[in-house]
C-alpha cells in the first residue's frame, strides 16, 4: 500500500479532514480530562529542523509524548545534513530507524524527494511554499469557536507566502471564500489562483487594497512580513509593506464579532498592532495550544491509528 505523507493541505480530502477534526476534539478532550492515550507506544517520530521554531517543535515533542511515543530532534547544525548528505540517503536511513518523520525546511521539493525515499510518512512542519500543520490547527480554532466555514469570508493581509498558500487551499476545500489582500509582486499570480480555486467549493480573490480584503471578514489573518530565509530583503519589505498593517482601524472594517488569527512569532507595530493581537479579538494563543491537538490528531492517522 502506499504510504500517506502530508506535505500540503490538500493532501488529505475533505471527508479525512471532517474526521481529523472530530479525532482532534476527542484527543483535546482526553487531555484536558488527563486521561491517557497511547495509541503510538514504543514508535519513534524523528524531527528534522533546516530552520527555527518553537511551536512546531514543541507540538510535535510533547504530542508524540502524549501518544505514548517518543520523539527525537535533529537539526542542520549537529546531524550530516548541515554538511550537505544527499536529501535521498538521509531519508531512506532515517526512515529504516523510525515510524513517522516531520521536516521543516527550505524548497518543497526538498521534502517531495525526502517522501520519495522514506518508508515511513513525512510531514510538512513548514517549507518556503506550505503550512499544512499550522493552518490544520487554525481552521480547527476557528471551527471550534465558530462552527463550519462554509459560506464564510476570511480575510489575509499581508505577504503570499507559506501560511497564506496553505490557508487559500484549505478555506477553500471547506467551502469558504478567501479575499488576500496583498501588494502587487508579493500576491498570488493568476496561475496558483486557478489550481486554488479548483480545490474545492470555495473561492480566493486577490485584492489590492487591506481594507478592501477585511471588509465583511469573519477572520483576519496575517503572518510576519519577512519569512524564515528572506532576512536579507527585511528593510525592503518592511518599507513596502508599511500600509499593511492590521490595527484596530482595519479590525473596524471587518464582519461584527471578526476574530483575529496569527501563527506566531509575531512583530507587533509591523504586521500587527499589540492592541489587536493583545485584544479580545484574538485567537493566537487559542491557535498555538491546537497545534498540540492537531498534531496528535494527524500523527496517529498517518500511523494508521482509526
Ligand atoms: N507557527 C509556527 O510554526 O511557529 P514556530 O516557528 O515557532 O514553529
Ligand atoms: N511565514 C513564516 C511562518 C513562521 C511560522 C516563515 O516562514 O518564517
Amino acid at each position: 500500500m502506499a504510504i500517506k505523507h502530508y506535505l500540503q493541505f490538500a493532501d488529505f480530502s475533505l471527508n479525512e479532514y471532517e474526521y481529523l477534526i472530530e479525532r482532534t476534539k476527542i484527543i483535546k478532550r482526553k487531555f484536558k480530562n488527563y486521561e491517557p492515550y497511547h495509541p503510538l507506544l514504543d514508535r519513534t517520530l524523528v524531527m528534522v529542523f533546516e530552520k527555527n521554531s518553537t511551536r512546531t517543535r514543541l507540538s510535535f515533542e510533547a504530542g508524540m509524548h502524549q501518544l505514548g511515543g517518543a520523539a527525537i530532534y535533529l537539526n542542520t547544525r549537529d546531524s550530516q545534513l548541515g554538511r550537505g548528505e544527499p536529501v535521498e540517503d538521509a531519508a531512506q536511513v532515517m526512515s529504516r530507524m523510525c515510524d513517522i518523520i516531520m521536516i521543516r525546511t527550505f524548497g518543497q521539493e526538498i521534502i517531495e524527494r525526502f517522501a520519495a525515499n522514506s518508508r515511513v510518512p513525512v510531514i510538512n512542519g513548514l517549507t518556503n511554499e506550505h503550512h499544512p500543520c499550522q493552518v490544520f490547527a487554525d481552521v480547527f480554532t476557528y471551527i471550534e469557536h465558530r462552527g463550519s466555514i462554509a459560506g464564510k469570508t476570511v480575510a489575509w493581509v499581508g505577504d503570499y507566502n507559506n501560511v497564506c498558500r496553505s490557508l487559500c487551499e484549505a478555506v477553500v476545500m471547506l467551502g469558504g471564500d478567501v479575499m488576500v489582500g496583498a501588494p502587487l509582486g508579493y500576491h498570488p499570480s493568476d496561475v496558483e489562483l486557478a489550481r486554488l480555486n479548483s480545490l474545492g467549493a470555495g473561492s480566493v480573490r486577490h485584492v489590492v487594497s487591506a481594507s478592501e480584503a477585511v471588509s465583511g471578514a469573519i477572520a483576519v489573518h496575517t503572518d510576519t512580513w519577512t519569512s524564515m530565509g528572506q532576512e536579507a530583503e527585511k528593510a525592503e519589505r518592511v518599507r513596502l509593506f508599511a500600509d499593511w498593517s492590521v490595527d484596530e482601524s482595519l479590525m473596524a472594517l471587518a464582519a461584527p464579532g471578526a476574530g483575529f488569527y496569527h501563527c506566531l512569532p509575531a512583530y507587533r507595530g509591523l504586521e500587527v498592532s499589540a492592541g489587536v493581537i493583545d485584544g479580545p479579538q484574538s485567537h493566537v494563543v487559542r491557535q498555538a495550544h491546537n497545534r498540540m491537538h492537531t498534531a496528535r490528531a494527524v500523527l496517529a492517522f498517518l500511523m494508521g491509528v482509526r
